[in-house]
């Protein structure tokens, strides 16, 4: 996920436009930015960091032209170095280009560019796009038809805004990747998201997958990628520019939340074949262990015990520890790989466990959505979970999409006889969770529950870790006592916790000898007259014994973990704002814990 601005007819205002429509995007992603504009050349100045440092090294810049396009980049292919920043030009310098999403065919477009003499000077997948582009001007084609033509040669996730020396426009296209036409008087501009330009217009025109758009001081035109007319409505935004950076919601935990569908088609793009019964996962290479011992901390170690489980369920020994844990008393390695699962790649703890592997010589591989992180650098192999920027300390589209990568990888390295079932209900999954994000009844159980004395959260096998991560959802930002059991547990200690003030959320889907032991567990409290809230697909009888019933689609367990946990995240959240909590920083916690 990356932040796109673009404006035209903003005369000398024109770098600041840019500059200041990044920084409302740093959002999107903060590890390198750049800026081009256009005039008789063009000129191209970008960083790697934040916003802040390319405003330094823009300090004394002679930049010219009053059409100009702007990135902030989250990085997906390649470290965040100046070069992998954005935008990135053709052999002429003639060319720039912005782009967030990924080109699944850049590989093949850069090989064939490069044979034909094309040279290439980053790591990036968007640098083949003006390449493309000096091909099709070379060939005669007007700047509009070059564009086109060469975006209509992508595979894969773009929103792209190109200038071109000499012509006064910024192009754009868009597919799968938002892209945003703001409308003012002789000016013009384009972004990620409204909040870029907010502060100079409120008409708003929103490009959809295959559009294809041209802007102008004076207008502005939206045609398909074949160059048809498309009819466009003007709408206009009825909010302040002060609710930047959140898109409208309240906090970004609430946005993050809403984010997860796009987050894990994102997750899934380009790795999963689902004629072929397939997943592929780049840059992991061949590795076939004998076990798989996970290292993980918080929210990233429940995605770990769910992905030690996948693993098992596909004969492969796997374990999960607790990364601190770990090191205390390292478990015999022989041939295993050693999974850090790490949002940030930055925890302390997890880089010990790590590190301890490594020294211990077996191969180490990263799961992170941090490209260029300190555990994507140091172990092995990275592999990517391309959930793009959480800002929002509590964890929640990069729980999903860690439990979307877990599964990619058990696949990959397993052959699961249900491998076209399970990739075909992981296709279906962005869209379940959107459903639930338009359905759900959380908020209703979070006002009839907001005093309670504690929560309780219950599951089995592939729904135990989401109890745990309901558990933990809830204390992080409600500052509420909370726990996560497996439902077996209960009768062993903790069912004399429960009483009438104790709402008890039940895990339940399917309706197998599991279902129904973990009915057997509801009944048990039901009958201690604790309130119960099941998350149901309604297979299983659950409901009979239920307060409250959270429904989620019929899927496979698997991914039934993932939506079962989009309740309990919007739970967790409305009770936190019901107390009027700083959702987005919680008391006593950091986004990326560096000490041991
Ligand atoms: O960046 P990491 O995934 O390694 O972070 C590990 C934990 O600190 C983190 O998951 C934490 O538990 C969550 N922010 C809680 O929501």
């Amino acid at each position: 996920m990356c932040g796109i601005i673009g404006c035209v007819g903003r005369d000398d205002a024109t770098l600041d436009t840019l500059v200041h429509g990044l920084s409302t995007l740093e959002y999107r992603g903060y590890d390198s930015a750049g800026v081009a504009t256009a005039s008789n050349s063009v000129d191209v100045v970008k960083t790697s960091g934040k916003i802040e440092e390319l405003r330094e090294t823009l300090e004394g810049a002679a930049l010219t032209g009053d059409v100009g396009i702007g990135h902030t980049r989250w990085s997906t292919h390649g470290p965040p170095t100046d070069a992998n920043s954005h935008p990135h030009q053709d052999c002429t310098g003639d060319v720039a280009v912005v782009h967030n999403g990924i080109i699944e065919n850049y590989q093949h477009l850069r090989d064939e560019l490069a044979a034909s003499g094309h040279t290439f000077t980053s790591d990036t997948d968007t640098e083949v796009i003006p390449h493309l582009v000096e091909d099709q001007l070379a060939e005669g084609a007007e700047p509009e038809r070059a564009i086109r033509n060469a975006v209509s040669r992508l595979e894969g996730s773009y929103a792209v805004a190109v200038v071109v020396a000499g012509h006064g426009t910024v192009y754009a296209a868009r597919n799968d990747s938002p892209l945003v036409l703001g409308l003012g008087e002789d000016e013009t501009f384009l972004a990620s998201d409204v909040p870029a330009f907010r502060d100079y217009t409120d008409q708003v025109v929103y490009l959809d997958d295959g559009e294809f758009a041209r802007l102008e001081d004076k207008g502005w035109t939206v045609t398909t990628l074949d160059g048809d007319p498309v009819e466009k409505d003007v709408d206009t935004i009825d909010w302040d520019p002060e609710e930047t950076g959140k898109s409208g919601y309240d906090h970004y935990m609430l946005k993050e939340i809403h984010e997860q569908p796009r987050a894990l088609r994102q997750c899934l793009r380009g790795r999963v074949d689902e004629m072929a019964g397939t997943v592929t996962i780049e840059d992991v290479g061949d590795l076939s262990p004998d076990g798989v011992q996970f290292v993980a901390c918080g929210t990233s170690y429940h995605a770990a015990l769910y992905g030690a489980q996948l693993f098992r369920d596909a004969g492969i020994p796997a374990q999960a520890f607790l990364a601190s844990e770990y090191v205390t008393s390292v478990p015999p390695l022989s041939d295993a790989l050693v999974v850090g699962v790490t949002q940030s790649g930055e925890t302390a703890d997890t880089l010990s466990a790590l590190r301890t592997a490594r020294k211990r010589g077996v191969k180490t591989l990263a799961v992170t959505n941090v490209v260029g992180s300190t555990a994507a650098r140091e172990c092995n192999h990275a592999f990517y979970i391309r959930a793009g920027p959480e800002i929002g300390v509590a964890a929640s589209k990069t729980f999903s999409t860690q439990q979307v990568a877990l599964n990619q990888l058990a696949l990959s390295m397993t052959d699961a006889d249900a491998t076209r079932e399970i990739i075909s209900a992981l296709r279906d999954l962005p869209s379940n969770v959107q459903r639930i994000l338009d359905e759900s009844t959380a908020r209703s159980v979070a006002e009839t529950y907001e005093n309670a004395d504690a929560y309780f959260f219950i599951g089995r096998g592939y729904q135990y870790p989401v109890a745990l991560e309901g558990a933990l959802k809830m204390k992080e930002i409600t500052y509420k006592h909370a726990e996560g059991f497996a439902s077996g547990e209960l009768k062993h200690g903790p069912l004399a916790l429960v009483t009438e003030n104790t709402p008890v959320f039940a895990v339940v889907t399917g309706d197998d000898e599991q279902a129904r032991k973990i009915v057997g567990n509801v009944k048990e409290v039901e009958a201690r007259d604790a309130p119960v809230v099941a998350i149901s697909d309604g297979q299983s009888d659950v409901s009979r014994y239920a307060d409250h019933v959270l429904e989620i689609p019929e899927t496979h367990p698997r991914t039934a973990a993932v939506l079962a946990n989009t309740h309990l995240q919007l739970v967790a959240y409305h009770v936190a704002n019901l107390f009027g909590h700083n959702i987005d920083k919680p008391r006593n916690l950091a986004k990326s814990v560096t000490v041991e």
